[in-house]
C-alpha cells in the first residue's frame, strides 16, 4: 500500500568550498560554480530537490568572496524557473563542516529534520530523497546512501604511506556518499557538542555516530559522483552533450519613409526607398534575429535593444546580430539552418538575392546551403501592396543543450 512521506526536511546546499583538487583545471572557479548544462552545478541539485516534493526549503551556502554575485544569479534562476519552495543564500566557513553550521543556524526551529548535501554531487537521483525520507519515518535520527567497495582497501602505516599495515575486510566497508538526512534536534545537537577539531570530518553522520545513535544506510548511488578531481570534470562534458532540435520564428515590418537608406540582409539597396526606423530598419535581420531569440526562448529584440535607448539609434543590425549571436551561443544554441522571407512590392530583389544570402551566411557562419533567402510581392495588396511599408518572415532551426 502507498504510505505518503510525512518527513519534509530542509536541505542544507553545502557549496562553500574552495574545489583546490580540481582547481587547476577549472580556471580557478570553485567547482560548484562549473557551468553543467549551462547552469553552475550546485543548481541541479537544488532544482531536482524542488521538484522532488518531499524537501520543505533549501539553505545555499556559498564562500565569502562569491556570496554576492552568486546570490544575484541564483535569484534569477529561482524567477526563471519558478522556484516552488523558501530558500535563503547563507556565508559558509573555512571547513566543511563550519558551512554546516552556518546553514543549521538559519533553518527555522520548527523544522523536524535536516538533509545536508554536497552541492558537488549533481548526479544524485529524486527517488534516494524519497527512499531517505521514508527512512526518516520510520523513526531513524540519520539516514546515509552507501555502495558496496569494489577495490581492495588497504590501511598504509602511519607516517609510511608506500607501506601497507593491513588488508581491510571488503565485505562491510561502504563508500559513503550524499545527501544524509538527520533529525534536527540531533544533528543540531551533535554539532555543538563536537568540540573536537573538525577539520577531518568528511561527513555528518559521523558525528551522530559519536553521539551514540544508530545511522541508517540506504542503498547510495555509483553513479552519484561527487565532482572532485580534473579527471571527473568529463563527466559533465561527456553529459552534457544532450541535444534537442529548437525552431524559432521571426516577423518583422517597417514603414517606407525619409530616413534610413534600405538594408536587408546587410546589404544597402541602392535606389530610392528609405526606411523610418530607430536602428538601421534591416527588417530582414530583425525577423531573423526574433527567429535566433525563439529558439533560446528569449524573448525578443526590443527586450535587448529597446527602441527609445538612444544608443541603438542607427546602429547597424549586423552588431545588433553579433549580440545576440553571443547570448545564445551562451545557452548552448547552435543554429545549422535558417530561412527567411522578404515580403515586398518594391524593391525587386533578383539583383541583391545572392549578395544577401552570402551575406547572411557569413554572418551567421554558416554554408550557403544551410541559407535559405527568398522574395515575394503580395500582389499589389496589403501595405506592402500599396508600398506603405516592407515585411520579412524567418525561420531559423538550431540544436540545443538541455
Ligand atoms: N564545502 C563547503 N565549505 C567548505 C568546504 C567544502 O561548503 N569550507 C562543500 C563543497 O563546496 C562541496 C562539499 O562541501 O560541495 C564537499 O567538499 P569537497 O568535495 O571537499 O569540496 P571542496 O572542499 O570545495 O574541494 P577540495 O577539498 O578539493 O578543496
Ligand atoms: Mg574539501
Amino acid at each position: 500500500m502507498y504510505e505518503p512521506i510525512k518527513s519534509r526536511p530542509w536541505a542544507i546546499l553545502l557549496a562553500a568550498g574552495k574545489g583546490t583538487r580540481i582547481s587547476s583545471s577549472a580556471n580557478d572557479i570553485p567547482k560548484q560554480f562549473i557551468l553543467y548544462k549551462n547552469k553552475p552545478l550546485y543548481w541541479h541539485s537544488a532544482l531536482k530537490m524542488s521538484f522532488s516534493a518531499v524537501i520543505g526549503g533549501i539553505i545555499f551556502v556559498f564562500p565569502q568572496a562569491f556570496f554576492e554575485t552568486e546570490s544575484a544569479r541564483l535569484n534569477k534562476l529561482c524567477i526563471n524557473n519558478s522556484f516552488s519552495i523558501p530558500w535563503k543564500a547563507v556565508i559558509g566557513g573555512e571547513t566543511r563542516n563550519d558551512s554546516v553550521a552556518a546553514g543549521l543556524a538559519h533553518i527555522p526551529v520548527s523544522v523536524s529534520h535536516i538533509l545536508i548535501h554536497d552541492a558537488a554531487r549533481p548526479f544524485f537521483k529524486t527517488s534516494l530523497l524519497k527512499e531517505i525520507c521514508r527512512k526518516l519515518d520510520d523513526g531513524f535520527k540519520a539516514v546515509i546512501p552507501g555502495i558496496p567497495v569494489v577495490d581492495t582497501i588497504k590501511l598504509c602505516k602511519i607516517n609510511e604511506p608506500d607501506k601497507v599495515e593491513k588488508t581491510l575486510p571488503r565485505d562491510r566497508l561502504l563508500a559513503i556518499q550524499t545527501p544524509q538526512a538527520f533529525d534536527a534536534i540531533e544533528i543540531r545537537n551533535a554539532h555543538q557538542a563536537a568540540t573536537t577539531n573538525l577539520s577531518n570530518v568528511t561527513d555528518d553522520a559521523c558525528l551522530i555516530e559519536k553521539a551514540g545513535h544508530e545511522v541508517c544506510i540506504v542503498p547510495g548511488d555509483p553513479e552519484n559522483i561527487k565532482i572532485t578531481y580534473p579527471a571527473d570534470l568529463s563527466l559533465l562534458t561527456s553529459r552534457n552533450n544532450n541535444l534537442i532540435p529548437c525552431s524559432g520564428f521571426g516577423y518583422d515590418a517597417h514603414r517606407f519613409g525619409p530616413g534610413r537608406v534600405l538594408k536587408l540582409g546587410g546589404i544597402e539597396i541602392p535606389g530610392d526607398l528609405q526606411i523610418i526606423a530607430h536602428s538601421d530598419g534591416d527588417v530582414l535581420l530583425h525577423a531573423l534575429m526574433d527567429a535566433i531569440l525563439g529558439c533560446a526562448c528569449l524573448g525578443d529584440i526590443g527586450q535587448f535593444f529597446p527602441d527609445h535607448d538612444p544608443k541603438y539609434e542607427g546602429i547597424s543590425s549586423s552588431i545588433l546580430l553579433q549580440h545576440i549571436l553571443l547570448e545564445v551561443d551562451r545557452l548552448g544554441v547552435k543554429i545549422y539552418h535558417v530561412d527567411l522571407t522578404l515580403v515586398a512590392q518594391k524593391p525587386r530583389i533578383a539583383n541583391f538575392r545572392q549578395a544577401i544570402q552570402k551575406n547572411l551566411a557569413r554572418l551567421l557562419d554558416l554554408s550557403l546551403e544551410m541559407v535559405n533567402f527568398k522574395a515575394t510581392t503580395e500582389e499589389k495588396m496589403g501595405f506592402t501592396g500599396s508600398m506603405e511599408g516592407i515585411k520579412a518572415y524567418a525561420i531559423v532551426n538550431a540544436w540545443r543543450n538541455v
